[in-house]
C-alpha cells in the first residue's frame, strides 16, 4: 500500500512529515504539538499517533519513525486534566491505553528524540518506543505517586527491565526527576545528544535502520521484542523461527548475494 493520505491531513495534536533519505526509505516524524498542555497525552492524541504509525506500518516508502516533542517537552504525562474527574469505572471504560496497546504491536521501529521534560506517560511513551535518543539536558521520571496514582502506561514493567529493580523502585517510589545521564548510565538511552544535535541524532539512526532489509529490521524488532516476556529457550526458539523465515526472502538472497558481488543490496522488503 502506498497511499500518503495520513501526511496530509491535519491533526489536532501532531505534525507529520516525510523526511527525506537519498540512501534507503525514508523516515516518518510526528512531533507531538500540544505546546500550552506541556505536550500532555490526550486520548485523541495518542489515537493519533497509533493512526500515524499503522500507516507507516503499511507503507512501502517508509522503513522507520521518530516520534519528538518540542524543547521543553517531550511529553509532561498523560493529560491530567483529561483523568482528574473520572473514577475507576469511567477510567476502566474509556480504554485510554487503547491506543498503547496497538502501538506495541506495531511492525516498523520508532524512535523517541526527547527533550526537555519526558515525566509519567511521557516516559512511557519513549519506553514504548524501540530506543530513545535524548538532549543532554532532558529530564526524566514517573511522578504518578504525587497524584496518588502509579503509572499506567507500562512505566513499573518498562523502567524495571530498563534499569532494573533497586532503581526503577527509587525512581517510581520517589517520583523524582531523573536526569538524562543518569538514565543513560541505567540503560534506558541508547543516546546521549548534545541539546541542539538530538533530534539530528535520531534522525540519523532512523536513517541508517532505513537502508537495511526492511523484513530483516522488523523480524530483528520483533525478536527482542520478545525477550521481555518469554525464557531465554522460547525466546532463542522464537529468533530461529525468525531467522529461518528470512530465508524464504528476496532480500536474504539479494543480500548475501550482493556480498559476494562486493556491490550494495537493492532491497525488495520481500
Ligand atoms: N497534564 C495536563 N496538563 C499539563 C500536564 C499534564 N501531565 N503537565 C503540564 N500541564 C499543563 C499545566 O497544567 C499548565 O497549563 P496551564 O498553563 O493551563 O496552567 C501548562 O501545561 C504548563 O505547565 P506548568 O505551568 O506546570 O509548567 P512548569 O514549567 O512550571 O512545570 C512540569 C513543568 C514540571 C512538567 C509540570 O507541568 C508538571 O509537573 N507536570 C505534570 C507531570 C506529571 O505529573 N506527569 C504524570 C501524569 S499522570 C500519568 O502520566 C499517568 C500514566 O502513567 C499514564
Amino acid at each position: 500500500m502506498n497511499d500518503k493520505e495520513f501526511l496530509k491531513k491535519q491533526y489536532k495534536n501532531i505534525l507529520v512529515s516525510e523526511l527525506e533519505n537519498e540512501k534507503g526509505l525514508n523516515v516518518c516524524q510526528i512531533q507531538i504539538n500540544r505546546p500550552n498542555a506541556m505536550n500532555a497525552l490526550n486520548i485523541e492524541l495518542m489515537g493519533e499517533i497509533a493512526e500515524v504509525l499503522f500507516a507507516v506500518d503499511k507503507n512501502e516508502d517508509f522503513g522507520c519513525s521518530v516520534i519528538t516533542g518540542n524543547e521543553k517537552a517531550f511529553a509532561a504525562g498523560a493529560d491530567i486534566k483529561e483523568m482528574a474527574d473520572a473514577n475507576a469505572v469511567e477510567i476502566y471504560y474509556r480504554e485510554m491505553f487503547a491506543s498503547w496497546d496497538r502501538i506495541r504491536g506495531f511492525k516498523k521501529p520508532f524512535i523517541a528524540a526527547v527533550s526537555g521534560f519526558a515525566l509519567g506517560g511521557g516516559c512511557e511513551l519513549a519506553m514504548l518506543c524501540d530506543m530513545i535518543v535524548a538532549a543532554k539536558s532532558s529530564k526524566f521520571g514517573q511522578p504518578e505517586v504525587n497524584l496518588g496514582v502509579i503509572p499506567g502506561a507500562g512505566g513499573t514493567q518498562r523502567l524495571t527491565r530498563a534499569v532494573g529493580k533497586a532503581r526503577a523502585m527509587e525512581i517510581i517510589l520517589t517520583g523524582r526527576m531523573v536526569d538524562a545521564d543518569e538514565m543513560y548510565q541505567a540503560g534506558l538511552i541508547t543516546k546521549l545528544s548534545d541539546d541542539d544535535k538530538y533530534l539530528n541524532d535520531a534522525t540519523a539512526i532512523a536513517k541508517t535502520i532505513c537502508t537495511k532489509s526492511p523484513l530483516a529490521v522488523q523480524l530483528a524488532k520483533e525478536s527482542i521484542l520478545r525477550s521481555f516476556d518469554t525464557t531465554i529457550e522460547s525466546g532463542i526458539d522464537f529468533e530461529r523461527k525468525n531467522f529461518y523465515l528470512l530465508f524464504a526472502s528476496e532480500d536474504k538472497m539479494e543480500g548475501m548475494k550482493a556480498f559476494v558481488e562486493k556491490r550494495k543490496p537493492t532491497w525488495k522488503g520481500k
